[in-house]
This record gives structure tokens, C-alpha cells and sequence, in this order.
């Protein structure tokens, strides 16, 4: 019999897309069989997170729901992994001596040695878990399988760690540093997702725009020339990428922006604050004059883009002008839908030994205000869209009404209409008829398979063999 397998994924993207790797190992490499149900697994993994609240009780009282489990099935084995995993290592057994695997998110693909391991060990009655949380450089990708997509969007990973080492965040200690894949196996795994009818990639990375990677030939491929390279894959007509950094948002880069329409108007590039001050004590490395001026640049090359980002109130020390420069930055950028979080200290990173004087009160309050703003402003961007024609990609049927169907624009917005089966998975143009709150309502104009392609297949090659041999582009 199959043995079954139940995932629990906390966090960002990065996690999803963590966890969808380790499925497809243990699901397709070993035959395991998924279950949505805790207590008819033979395998239970939690995939854990960091970067905020309190992650260490949440995975024990997780642990401690999933030992009742384990009385009553002996044989049952709980793999703790991710960024939690990472940092705190061998202290999750001390505290929860019934674990039996703990795996960090750069050893994943190791998981099928480790659970073959403790099943002998469980025949030779040992009970000691395996640990293993290192950071073997990129390997991971090499034993991961191939993708059986289930959608017409991917996403891919390009670059794993970050080396930026902002102070408030935990994600370089728990992730290691920034490692970028080889070129060639990020294009090979791209153009196999094409041929399997994917038609949309969503790059995922720490700070994807960071990413240098080695071709085959021993050259660096930076991020402007990978996004090139993917863009002249056929079947591939949209392209998405996070996170960026500001730092590392170079000219070649907005460059894209101007040559490359498979590119989406859309881009997420976190802020944090608007205050050159807590900038600094971020350690981010630019000025909110420097954040504008890229801003301008992109503009410029791409004038209708909308920009997403991330914001951290009440940072020790916020007062309320550097606050209000925050809500000024805003207003001035005219952000859509963003994320922001209370500040929450990590230990181990410098900003939790910075002497913190702002009440959770007040830290609440500001979060209320920066979120309302944001929302007006995602409303107001999502209302200029009614009565537009939006190209969106089509991606299923809803479960509840078979006429009714679901895509998505460029700046991620999700639109209902009503469509047949033959749209799932081509690029169609909707009118925007109706705007709700976290959707949109769409009527069909065009049901004919729009490509973007910016290059045809001869310019394509051209192209190519460009980038291979002068790297210029
Ligand atoms: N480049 C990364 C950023 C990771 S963290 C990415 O792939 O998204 C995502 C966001 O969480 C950050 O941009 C920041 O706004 C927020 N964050 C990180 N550490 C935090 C902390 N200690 N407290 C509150 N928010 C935090
Ligand atoms: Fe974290 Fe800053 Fe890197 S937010 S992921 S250290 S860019």
C-alpha cells in the first residue's frame, strides 16, 4: 500500500514552493500518496517559518496536536523543516523528543534518505532523529524531478538566501547566503514547464535581482540576460518575479522593462519605510530619494506599471514624523496592494538589541492607518480598470458554476467571467465590467490566444546566440 503523506506549509512563496518540491519527490520519485487528513498519514512534515510572530510556540503546539497522533501510531514520522527548522536545530528534539526528522530548507531533497533512515533505525529500536540542516550549495536542485504542472503558471526558483542581511530580518541566518542556480538548468526546467502548456512564470528568489548564475560555458548570466533568454522560450508569453532589492535594481534591468513586453506591468519592491533614517538603521542601503528615482526610471521605460511593496511599522525608534514620511512616501508613489507587518524582533538580528520605545498600541494604530491608505489606494487603482480591456491569462473553472471561469491581468488582480473549458490556459481579452473587492468581474471580447511575443523565432535565435557568445545585448 501507498503510504500517505500530509504537508502543513507555513509562510511566503518560497515555502509553497518548498513544500510543492517536496511532494513532487516524495510523491513521484517514491510513490507516496497525499492526504489532506493529519491522522491517516504515515508521514506527517511541517514546513515552518520565521520571519514574524512567534514562530517557536506555534510549531510546539503544532508538535504537541500531532504526539497524540503518534501515541497512537507508533510508526508515524513527524519531519520538522524550514526556516525554524534552521535555527533552531537539534533543540525542537530536546523539546519534543518524539521528532524524528529535522531538515533545512537547502537539504529538502535529502528527505528520502533521511525517512529510509529512520524507518531502519525504528526496526533496530533507535529512536534518535536525524538533523540535518545544512547548506549545501545549490545541490538541492539537482535531485529535485521534473514538475508535472497542474496549472498554465510556474513558479521557479531561481536563487536561494539572501547576503543583504537587513537588521531587522532573519532570512539570511535561516536561509543562508544568496546562490544563484546555473542558467542552463533554470531554462531547461522553464522550456519543459512550456512544453507541459505552461504559459506563465513566476521567478522566486530572496533577491532574484541579484541573481548570477554560470552558464554552460563558464560565463556569468546576470538577471537582465536570464529574463531575455526566458522570454525567447516558446509557449512562455508572461513573466513575473520575487523579491527584488532597490540596491540591486540596475539600468540593464529597467532595460527589460522597455524591450520586453512579456513582462508585466506590475512589480513588487519592497520600502519598508519612508524615513531616511530608519533606512539607515534597516541597513538598507538607499535613500527614499534614491527609491523615487528608480521609481522615475521605471516609469519611464514602462509607463503604465504599477508598484507593490512591503512596510515595517513601528521599527525600534519609529517616531511619528519618520511614520508620517512613510505615509507621505505612499501617497507620492501611489503604491498598490502592498504588505505590511509590525515590526517583530528576531533574535539573533541586530535591530533586537535596538532600544524599542514604541507601545504595541501605538505600533497597532499605525499599522490601521498605513493599511487603510494602501487599501484606498488598491481600490482606487482596481476602479480605473472598469470598462478597460485587460489581457489575462486563463487559469481554471470555478468548482461551484461550470460556466464560470477565472484569469488573471498583469497586476495580478483575479477576474470572474462567464467562458468555456477551450479558454483554460490561453491569454484572452476580458472588458472589465464590475469591480469588487478582491476581484473583478470581466466579459469576454476575444477568446483568440494572444501572444506578446516581442521577438519572432528567427530574432529569437539571433538573440540567443548573442547572449552565448558576446553576452550583449
Ligand atoms: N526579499 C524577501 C523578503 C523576505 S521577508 C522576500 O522574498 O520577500 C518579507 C517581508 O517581511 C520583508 O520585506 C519585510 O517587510 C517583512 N519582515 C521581515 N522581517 C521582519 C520582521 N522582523 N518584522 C516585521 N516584518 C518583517
Ligand atoms: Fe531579508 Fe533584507 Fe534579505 S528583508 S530577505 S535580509 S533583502
Amino acid at each position: 500500500m501507498k503510504k500517505k503523506l500530509y504537508i502543513k506549509t507555513w509562510g511566503c512563496q518560497m515555502n509553497e514552493y518548498d513544500s510543492s518540491k517536496i511532494m513532487d519527490i516524495l510523491m513521484h520519485t517514491y510513490s507516496y500518496k497525499l492526504t489532506d487528513k493529519a491522522e491517516d498519514a504515515d508521514i506527517l512534515l511541517l514546513n515552518t517559518c520565521s520571519i514574524r510572530e512567534k514562530a517557536q510556540e506555534k510549531l510546539f503546539h503544532q508538535l504537541g496536536r500531532w504526539k497524540l497522533l503518534k501515541i497512537y501510531n507508533p510508526n508515524l514520522i513527524i519531519g520538522v523543516g524550514g526556516c525554524v527548522a534552521s535555527q533552531e536545530g537539534e533543540y525542537i528534539y530536546q523539546r519534543a523528543n518524539y521528532i524524528d526528522i529535522i531538515f533545512g530548507p537547502q537539504t529538502l531533497h535529502r528527505l528520502p534518505i533521511m525517512i529510509e533512515q529512520v524507518l531502519s533505525n525504528k526496526k533496530r529500536r533507535n529512536s534518535s532523529p536525524l538533523i540535518d540542516i545544512s547548506f549545501p550549495k545549490i545541490e538541492k536542485f539537482d535531485y529535485l524531478p521534473q514538475h508535472c504542472p497542474k496549472s498554465p503558471k510556474a513558479l521557479v526558483s531561481i536563487m536561494e538566501g539572501c547576503n543583504k542581511y537587513c537588521t531587522f530580518c532573519i532570512v539570511p541566518y535561516t536561509r543562508g547566503e544568496e546562490v544563484s542556480r546555473y542558467s542552463d538548468d533554470i531554462l531547461l526546467e522553464i522550456s519543459h514547464l512550456a512544453s507541459q502548456g505552461v504559459r506563465e512564470v513566476h521567478l522566486l528568489g530572496q533577491n532574484v535581482n541579484a541573481y548570477c548564475g554560470m552558464t554552460f560555458n563558464d560565463n556569468i548570466c546576470t538577471f537582465a540576460e536570464l529574463l531575455y533568454l526566458i522570454a525567447a522560450i516558446d509557449g512562455i508569453d508572461r513573466i513575473r518575479f520575487t523579491t527584488s532589492h532597490p540596491i540591486d535594481f540596475n539600468d540593464n534591468i529597467i532595460n527589460v522593462y522597455r524591450n520586453l513586453p512579456e513582462l508585466v506591468s506590475f512589480l513588487h519592491l519592497p520600502v519598508q519605510s519612508g524615513s531616511d533614517r530608519i533606512l539607515n538603521l534597516m541597513k538598507r542601503y538607499h535613500t527614499v530619494m534614491e527609491y523615487k528615482e528608480l521609481i522615475n526610471k521605471l516609469k519611464d521605460a514602462r509607463p503604465n506599471i504599477g508598484i507593490s511593496s512591503d512596510f515595517i511599522v513601528g521599527f525600534p525608534g519609529e517616531t511619528n514624523d519618520d511614520f508620517e514620511q512613510t505615509m507621505q512616501l505612499i501617497s507620492d508613489i501611489n503604491f498598490d496592494m502592498s504588505f505590511s507587518f509590525i515590526y517583530s524582533a528576531r533574535p539573533g538580528t541586530p535591530a533586537a538589541n535596538l532600544p524599542d520605545d514604541v507601545s504595541q498600541e501605538e505600533k497597532k494604530q499605525r499599522l490601521y492607518i498605513l493599511q487603510n491608505q494602501i487599501n484606498k489606494q488598491a481600490t482606487s487603482w482596481s476602479n480605473r480598470m472598469l470598462g478597460t480591456t485587460q489581457h489575462i491569462l486563463v487559469e481554471g473553472q470555478s468548482r461551484k458554476n461550470t460556466m464560470e471561469f477565472t484569469g488573471r491581468t498583469e497586476n495580478n488582480r483575479a477576474v470572474n467571467f462567464e467562458g468555456s473549458i477551450d479558454m483554460i490556459g490561453k491569454f484572452i481579452e476580458v472588458e472589465i465590467i464590475d469591480v469588487y473587492a478582491n476581484s473583478l468581474r470581466g466579459r469576454v471580447i476575444s477568446a483568440e490566444d494572444k501572444i506578446n511575443k516581442s521577438i519572432t523565432n528567427n530574432q529569437k535565435l539571433t538573440k540567443i546566440t548573442n547572449i552565448i557568445n558576446t553576452k550583449s545585448l
